[in-house]
């Protein structure tokens, strides 16, 4: 097991309406005037932005709302969000919704509190964040696991880059988390959440790490709990257990605990965030493009770890270790197909593309080779490249 330092402070409330204990938490965490923001209007619609408002009203915390974060959040909304922010003179940022809109909150965040630095910095990592305002959550999708997570993933509008930033400054300081609020999403947002919340856990998972026992019985009970409670979710939305267990496991799949003393991968992801910046498709659908894709380019590297995921998540007990691996990799593709997601290029609608494009992206996502991707088998330019070229039909 390697060192680890676990800091993970977000308060979680858990439950049928728990979203009427907002304004209380705001207060609890030093909040008086509260900038709230969300997404396309699936709150309004629902009625619960009204809700939080009278909440916030009954408490007398003035609030300031901004609207229209698209997914795939763009840098500009966050820097209008930051001026918005500082004249009406918030302390502290709510966000109403899923990955999108928390992960714009935590930018407007770090930006009132240094006002003087342009946030990409942030992003670009050309500064680190030195302090931010506090920052709590009301969930509504199931999927990125923001609501815990010390990341944030901002999409630069006029480069086509979308990067994410982790420090400990981006953990909200609570989440509710109601997961009757989840019932109003549509199919398609459901089964990119599932696979979200796999792939936090399988990017962890698949490490050159040993002897992790914990950690790799809490990812394998994640990932069984996951795939059983996805099936249902797609069934029935409303499902309450299902779409309970949707929900914490989707928290819990991206706060760290998973990965614990493991070093991590995440090459899908970062494969994944450059479709996503190019061609605006959802983050969970370009993971489930990624994944297949990127397992049968690695598996080699380390056999066993993909014989124990055959065994410990799909039931795999027989055949040779080839037979074990690639039957695990095709279950999970199998199982992302039956939830509607896409797992190429022409599924995900984009087409094939021309080596051109995938020299481009894969030069983006390696900073012009400057970086090595992952740790499972540490990818260069060339094999982002290969790995593209493995989904690009
Ligand atoms: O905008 P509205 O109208 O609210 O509609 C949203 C949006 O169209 C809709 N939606 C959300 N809750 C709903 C609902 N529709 C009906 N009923 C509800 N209850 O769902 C759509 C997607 O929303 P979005 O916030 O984009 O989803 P998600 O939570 O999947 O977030 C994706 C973003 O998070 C980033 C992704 O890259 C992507 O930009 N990620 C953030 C991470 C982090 N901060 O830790 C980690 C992840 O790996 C991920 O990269
Ligand atoms: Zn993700």
């Amino acid at each position: 097991m390697q060192s680890f330092c676990y800091y993970c402070p977000t308060k979680v409330l858990f439950g049928k309406d728990s979203e009427q204990q907002v304004a209380q938490q705001v207060q609890e965490f030093g909040g008086s005037r509260v900038f709230v923001v969300y997404g396309g209007g699936s709150v309004v619609r629902s009625g619960l932005l009204g809700r939080v408002q009278s909440a916030l009203d009954g408490a007398n915390l003035p609030c300031r709302m901004l609207g229209g974060v698209q997914p795939n959040p763009r840098l500009g909304l966050a820097r209008q969000g930051v001026q918005e922010a500082l004249s009406f003179g918030a302390d502290f940022i709510l966000a109403v919704g899923g990955g999108s809109v928390i992960d714009t909150a935590k930018a407007i965040a770090h930006g009132v509190a240094e006002p003087s630095v342009d946030i990409w910095d942030y992003w670009e990592g050309t500064r680190t964040v030195q302090k931010s305002l506090p920052v709590g959550v009301i969930l509504t999708i199931s999927a990125a696991g923001s609501e815990m997570s010390d990341s944030s993933v901002l999409t630069n509008e006029e480069t086509g880059v979308k990067r994410g930033l982790s420090t400990p400054f981006n953990r909200p300081r609570f989440a509710v988390m109601n997961p009757e609020l989840t019932y109003t999403l549509p199919a398609y947002q459901v089964a990119c959440g599932i696979v979200d919340i796999m792939m936090h856990t399988l990017d962890r998972y698949f490490t050159p790490t040993k002897g992790n026992q914990l950690t790799d019985a809490f990812a394998e009970a994640l990932l069984r709990t996951v795939i059983a409670n996805g099936r249902t979710a797609m069934q029935d939305s409303h499902d309450y257990e299902a779409m309970s267990e949707l929900m914490w496991c989707g928290s819990v799949s991206h706060n760290g605990l998973t990965g614990l003393g493991a070093a991590v991968d995440f090459v899908p992801h970062k494969l994944g965030h450059e479709l996503s910046g190019k061609f605006d498709v959802a983050h969970g659908a370009s993971l489930a493009v990624m994944w297949g894709a990127w397992a049968a380019y690695s598996w080699r590297e380390h056999p066993e770890r993909f014989v124990q995921f055959a065994r410990e998540v799909w039931g795999i007990q027989s055949g040779s270790e080839q037979e074990r691996a690639e039957a695990a990799i095709r279950e999970t593709v199998q199982y992302f197909q039956s939830l509607g997601m896409p797992t190429d290029f022409t599924s995900l609608g984009i087409g094939v593309q021309s080596d051109e494009v995938l020299w481009g992206m894969a030069d983006k996502a390696t900073r012009g080779d400057a970086m090595r991707l992952g740790s499972f088998k540490p990818v260069n330019k060339e094999a982002a490249f290969a790995i593209y070229q493995l989904a690009n039909q």
